[in-house]
């Protein structure tokens, strides 16, 4: 068998460790945003890194007839637009773009399976991918099953005992809870649990793997990661942009199913998680199932006490007008959909109770921000008068995941000078000036995880059943809830007013960070 090296002129020895075995991948939907915004960009750049196998293929499979010539130009161009290290290196393209095929055949229709199958019988010979397979889903989830279908009669997963075969499967992860189900019994026909990579991305970005360090690799937050100490948590998902041409798929789906179900939960997850007693995939898995568990699911009569919806109107966002959502391509001009949601949960566990954890997440707001607030309590005896109060917050510990990714922690200071003056003041440290070097995107190390077969970062049947379940409530209660009066934020702004009411009901405040 002759073997195909990816030559890589920055590669300086295979790192063994972290070079996945030889695998040939197959992404379905190869011509689509997804393929080219995130999936070939992440590969190109791990091929810069010399993470890639030594025996790697990828063949694009999608509907419309690009001969292969034609589907590496277009992943160029992909790549030249995406890709986080720019310009794009000649020599790394070349030897990368050796690899990549394409295979064009509708997921219905058998043929294209045939094809594909020689194609990759092509690639263990001639670079030697071992039998190994790696199937991409990265369609509208409508596809999912026929193509899981047709991959299992088409002899095309599980046929050679010493091969691996699995399954990366994208959200949406089903519309609510019976649909996840119905999905998942599904895909396990074909493949077993083991073999199935449920993607959340968010999983995959730096500062959320940091949660896990901060918290189970140093000994000092443990002992206050609790009820005792903590008065609340704000996880905010702020996104400037709109739904970018996305009408059609969004207005479906609408910030709860889109954030909430999947990277707010996931969010949640790691925080309120106990400690694993391995970091291992299952064991870290086990836990975060346990806190998505004891989520006290919300009565769908008391709906509006736990939950807001809201939905942008015209407005400006960084000094340019933008139209309102419902004028939007592809949306209803009467469209329900909502565009923001911020959440109460409780969860009913000796950790956390009475510790209100307060999710939002909205499209055009004014800034794109990503963070995980931690408020701790206040002093049990306040020993300073309020006259020595210039400005002071509660203790908190912010962890920002995007973008300025790092930690702070709200402290009280004294102002310097001859009269006792307090105000708050931040303790930081930042991954940029930390460790001079720029975060991957997650999408690569998502990628390498999975040609590993490592899923600790990957999303576990129960898990997605268990983050559906209150959101499933959810949509319950809002489908019976007089409807909201929509459009009721205006784009630019950091959601409806209701929102703020919400939170200052329980005498808190949202961070505006
Ligand atoms: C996706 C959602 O999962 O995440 C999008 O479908 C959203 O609507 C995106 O914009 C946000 O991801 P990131 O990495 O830009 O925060």
């Amino acid at each position: 068998m002759q073997v195909a090296t990816l030559q890589n002129p920055l590669r300086e020895g295979l790192d063994v460790e972290r070079v996945p075995p030889p695998s040939a991948m197959v992404i379905f939907g190869a011509s689509g945003d997804l393929t080219m915004r995130k999936l070939m960009p992440a590969l190109y750049n791990l091929a810069v890194e010399g993470l890639l196998p030594p025996g790697f293929g990828m063949v694009g499979y999608a509907r419309r007839p690009y001969t292969t010539e034609e589907f590496r130009q277009h992943m160029r161009e992909a790549v030249d637009e995406f890709s986080r290290r720019r310009p794009v290196d000649r020599e790394v393209w070349q030897s990368f773009e050796q690899g990549l095929y394409y295979v064009s055949g509708t997921f219905e229709n058998p043929d294209g399976y045939h094809r594909l199958e020689a194609q990759l019988e092509q690639l263990d010979k001639e670079r030697g991918t071992a039998g190994n397979r790696v199937y991409y889903l990265a369609t509208p989830p409508d596809a999912y099953e026929t193509i899981v279908d047709n991959l299992g009669h088409g002899g095309l997963v599980n046929t050679h005992p010493e091969s691996f075969y699995r399954l990366i499967v994208e959200k949406p992860f089903g519309f609510d809870l019976k649909s996840a189900i119905a999905l998942n019994d599904h895909l396990q026909t074909v493949f077993r649990e083991d073999q199935i990579f449920r993607i959340d991305h968010y999983l995959g970005k730096e500062t959320v793997q940091n949660i896990m360090a901060f918290r189970f690799a140093n000994g000092i937050f443990e002992p206050i990661w609790n009820r005792n100490y903590i008065d609340n948590v704000q996880i905010t998902v702020a996104e400037s942009i709109g739904i970018e041409g996305r009408g059609g798929y969004y207005d479906e789906t609408g910030a709860l199913r889109d954030m909430a179900q999947n990277h707010l939960l996931q969010l949640l997850s790691v925080i309120a998680m106990e400690p694993p007693i391995a970091f291992e995939a299952n064991e870290v898995r086990d836990e975060k199932v346990k806190a998505l568990k004891a989520i006290r699911p919300i009565d769908p009569a008391e709906v509006d006490q736990y939950t807001v919806r809201g939905q942008y109107g015209p407005g400006w966002v960084s000094g340019h007008p933008v139209p309102g959502y419902r004028e939007e391509p592809k949306v209803s001009p009467e469209s329900m959909t909502e565009t923001y949601v911020a959440l109460k949960l409780i969860i009913d566990n000796w950790r956390w109770a009475g510790v209100p954890f307060y999710l939002r997440t909205g499209k055009r707001l004014p800034r794109r921000v990503s963070e995980i607030a931690i408020e701790f309590k206040q002093v049990p005896h306040p020993l300073f008068p309020p006259s020595v109060i210039e400005q002071m917050e509660p203790n908190v510990l912010a962890i920002r995941i995007q973008p300025d990714e790092g930690v702070s922690l709200k402290i009280a200071a004294k102002v310097p000078g001859p009269r006792l003056r307090l105000r708050s003041v931040n303790m930081g440290f930042l991954y940029g000036t930390a460790f001079f070097v720029e975060s991957p995107d997650a999408y690569e190390r998502l990628l390498l995880d999975a040609m590993k077969g490592d899923s600790t970062l990957f999303i576990r049947r129960d898990e997605t059943e268990a983050a559906w379940r209150p959101i499933t409530r959810i949509l319950e209660g809002w489908s019976e809830a007089p409807p909201p009066s929509f459009p009721n934020y205006e784009a630019g702004t950091w959601g409806p007013t209701a929102a703020d009411t919400f939170i200052e009901r329980d005498g808190r405040r949202w961070r505006r960070p």
